[in-house]
């Protein structure tokens, strides 16, 4: 064929190849780069999604600490047998709030982008104290430190970690800065009055004692910042724009 022929032309030519290699490199990176330079927002808004309570951010600090995520990802990838094992796949939106996302690379243990309210938080407490202990099989390491390490809205600098947060574009409200330390001990307290909280973050916002011992600990900030993973949006009704 003729059009093969010329082709051969550029196979014998090394400059040429080389020059006509890169020649169509550029014009296809220029094709997917330059559109986003016009684009305000490549994220979908998804209803639901609300920057975290100052607890859930403080759990999501200590759950980056660890380095949770060098064994677990949390990111469902939109195939059948991973939607099929951890439910919906995950929404950019979802990780918008992120500083920095937690998408993960590596699997040793299960993806966690949708664990919230698979388990409950006895099952956590126990899970994170001995994995063994539920898990036989599990080289999950042994988190029962978490307990003990009480913690006070001062003491984690959570009125400064909220304020960071919202630097860097998270929208946190001046109401939810300033009461940033009072919804932090509400959340782990059902009996405070937390209607702030709920009014500030909506009404899915989980009131509890985590870890069910006195005091606030690490522990009650990592299982407040795990039930939420995943449930800000509803499925049931979520539907994905299809214009995007
Ligand atoms: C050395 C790797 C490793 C590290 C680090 C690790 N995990 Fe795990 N994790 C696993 C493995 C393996 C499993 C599966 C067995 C089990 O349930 O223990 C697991 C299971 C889990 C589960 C149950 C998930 C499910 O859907 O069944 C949760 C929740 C969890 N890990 C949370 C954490 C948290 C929080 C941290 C950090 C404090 C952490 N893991 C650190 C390996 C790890």
């Amino acid at each position: 064929m003729a059009i093969l022929d010329k082709h051969v032309v550029l196979e014998k030519n090394a400059t040429l190849l080389l020059v006509s290699s890169l020649l169509v490199v550029t014009i296809g990176g220029i094709v997917e780069i330059a559109p986003l330079f016009y684009l305000e927002n490549t994220i979908e808004d998804v209803e639901g999604m609300r920057p975290y309570t100052p607890l859930e951010l403080e759990g999501r600090n200590i759950y980056i600490r660890e380095g949770c995520y060098v064994c677990h990802s949390q990111m469902i990838r939109p195939m059948r047998d991973e939607v099929e094992r951890y439910g919906p796949y995950s929404l950019a939106a979802e990780s918008q709030y992120d500083h920095p996302f937690q998408w993960g690379s590596k699997r040793t243990g299960p993806d966690l982008a949708r664990v919230g309210g698979r388990y409950s938080d006895e099952w956590h407490v126990d899970h994170l104290v001995n994995p063994q202990s539920v898990v036989p099989e599990s080289v999950m390491p042994k988190y029962a430190f978490l307990l003990d390490n009480l913690l006070t809205p001062e003491s984690s600098h959570i009125a400064d970690v909220v304020a960071t947060n919202a630097f860097v574009g998270v929208p946190y409200t001046d109401e939810m800065l300033e009461n940033a330390e009072a919804d932090w001990l509400a959340q782990a307290d059902p009996d405070s009055d937390y209607d702030g909280l709920l009014e500030r973050y909506g009404e899915n916002v989980q009131v509890r004692n985590f870890d069910g011992k006195p005091g606030v600990s690490e522990m009650d900030a990592l299982i407040a910042y795990m039930q939420m993973l995943g449930t800000l949006v509803d499925f049931s009704t979520f539907t994905p724009d299809a214009s995007r």
